[in-house]
């Protein structure tokens, strides 16, 4: 039986519980948004424990290392633990939204004031409340712009994606922790190929503007998939790219309508289909998770090497079904 000593009491965590959902269980009000290590929202801190921290430490910097920082969403204590939380201003910056506006039916665009630095691409968690927080990728790029801008994709029972419709504001302040990940622009001269599904056309929009600010030469090809053809939300802005830069080329699919410049099929049967010679390029995949996942396998089983792979899976509490429509709106 393991002991968690925790703002001075005692919660008991079943054999093979994280540290997170037993003090979720026992009512205490940790925050929390992935569950899966990405969002570091769970940071608490360890003062006493005989277990080794470090598989619990993924992304946390050797600053919070130093104040025995885990992420209680992949720590399982087998041994009697005492932590404290770790405060807002421990790990949050305040942000100011200072534009909002819907990019298409269900996709919102917000830009935040924030005062750090970050590379296009990585992610920021930014925080409803104390206990709810949520992820998203970085569009924007500090050459260009002076903030930060995120593309929210609106679900019908979204709790964070809801709030962000319904009750925030230019003005709204919103607490900010990060920037995390590295799903960046590689500066290597090798051809590019960038899929997303999605909101997962946010970061690989960031990176392709990186890639060009980089002066990149070789082919950057996109493929940017969608349920239906008003779901591409970024087509007008990417073909604005494919005139100005003839090494881009896009690659529009839509599973259930078509539209001007779109091919009607299936994404990863395209891919295996249009795509060649994948062991020359460095890749990109950006979406929900089981799209990143299933991706992935395609890619490597058609000849691409691991190592020349960038991904950053929108992980969420409960990853839809494959194939399943969204809830979206
Ligand atoms: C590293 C990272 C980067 C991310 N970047 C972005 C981004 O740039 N833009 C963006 O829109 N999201 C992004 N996400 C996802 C985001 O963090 C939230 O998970 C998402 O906005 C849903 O939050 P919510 O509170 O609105 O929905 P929740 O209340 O968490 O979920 C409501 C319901 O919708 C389901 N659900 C969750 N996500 C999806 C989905 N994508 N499609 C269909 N159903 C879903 C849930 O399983 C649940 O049943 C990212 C996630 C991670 C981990
Ligand atoms: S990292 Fe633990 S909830 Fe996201």
């Amino acid at each position: 039986m393991t002991i968690i000593h925790y703002q001075n009491l005692d919660v008991e965590l079943k054999i093979g519980e994280t540290l997170l959902d037993g003090l979720l269980r026992n009512g205490f009000d940790v925050p929390c948004g992935c569950k899966a290590g990405k969002c570091q929202s769970c940071l608490v801190s360890v003062k006493s424990t005989n277990d080794s921290l470090k598989s619990s430490q993924y992304g946390v910097n050797d600053t919070q290392k130093s104040l025995g920082y885990v992420l209680s969403c992949q720590f399982k204590p087998l041994s009697n633990t005492t932590i404290t939380p770790v405060s807002a201003n421990g790990k949050q910056i305040e942000a100011i939204v200072i534009d909002k506006v819907f990019l298409n039916d269900n996709v919102v665009r917000i830009r935040l004031k924030a005062p750090f630095e970050y590379i296009t691409g990585q992610y920021v968690t930014l925080y409803k409340n104390a206990q709810i927080a949520r992820s998203y990728s970085i569009v924007s790029h500090p050459i260009y712009h002076d903030f930060i801008e995120l593309h929210i994709r609106i679900l019908k029972n979204g709790v964070f994606s809801q709030w962000i419709k319904n009750d925030v504001w230019v003005g709204h302040k919103i607490g900010v922790q990060g920037p995390m990940g590295d799903c960046v622009y590689k500066k290597e001269n090798r051809d590019m190929l960038l899929i997303a599904t999605g909101t997962g056309i946010a970061p690989i929009y960031g990176i392709v503007q990186d890639a060009i600010i980089n002066g990149h030469k070789k082919d950057i090809q996109i493929v940017y998939a969608a349920m239906r053809y008003k779901d591409l939300y970024l087509a007008k802005d990417l073909q604005v790219l494919l005139k100005k830069y003839s090494n881009i080329k896009l690659h529009l699919i839509t599973q259930y309508s078509s539209g001007i410049g779109a091919c009607k099929q299936d994404v990863y049967q395209y891919v295996q289909e249009k795509i060649k010679n994948l062991s020359e390029k460095n890749v990109y995949v950006c979406g929900v998770d089981s799209f990143v996942k299933k991706m992935k396998k395609k890619l490597i089983s058609n000849g691409l090497n691991l190592a020349n792979l960038s991904y950053e899976s929108f992980l969420s509490f409960e990853p839809t079904d494959e194939g399943k429509k969204p809830d979206v709106k």
